[in-house]
């Protein structure tokens, strides 16, 4: 799903982002500790800081699918 977020190549066709995650009362904290393990796996892979924020920004847009209790 990332790596189709992300322009491809692949192709994603799990079920929506929302179906998947409603109920699970995820919270801002939990989507930030997801985001912050991202960002610490790209740094050990030595990703460049530019490619980082891409691919955060993009993650990033899936926030309101995903968490319930702001
Ligand atoms: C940008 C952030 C996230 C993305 C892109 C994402 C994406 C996904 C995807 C693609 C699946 C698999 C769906 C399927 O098998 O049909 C999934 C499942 C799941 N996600 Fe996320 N997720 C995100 C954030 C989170 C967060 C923050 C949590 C909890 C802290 C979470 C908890 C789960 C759990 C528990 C499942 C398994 C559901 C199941 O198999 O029943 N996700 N997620």
């Amino acid at each position: 799903m990332i790596c189709e977020a992300a322009e491809g190549p692949c192709s994603y066709s799990g079920r929506s982002m929302s179906t998947i995650h409603h109920g699970m009362g995820i919270a801002s904290e939990d989507f930030e500790a997801l985001v912050g393990a991202l960002r610490t796996t790209l740094e050990r892979f030595q990703v460049p800081l530019r490619e980082q924020n891409e691919l955060i920004r993009i993650m990033g847009l899936q926030r309101e699918s995903i968490v319930e209790n702001p």
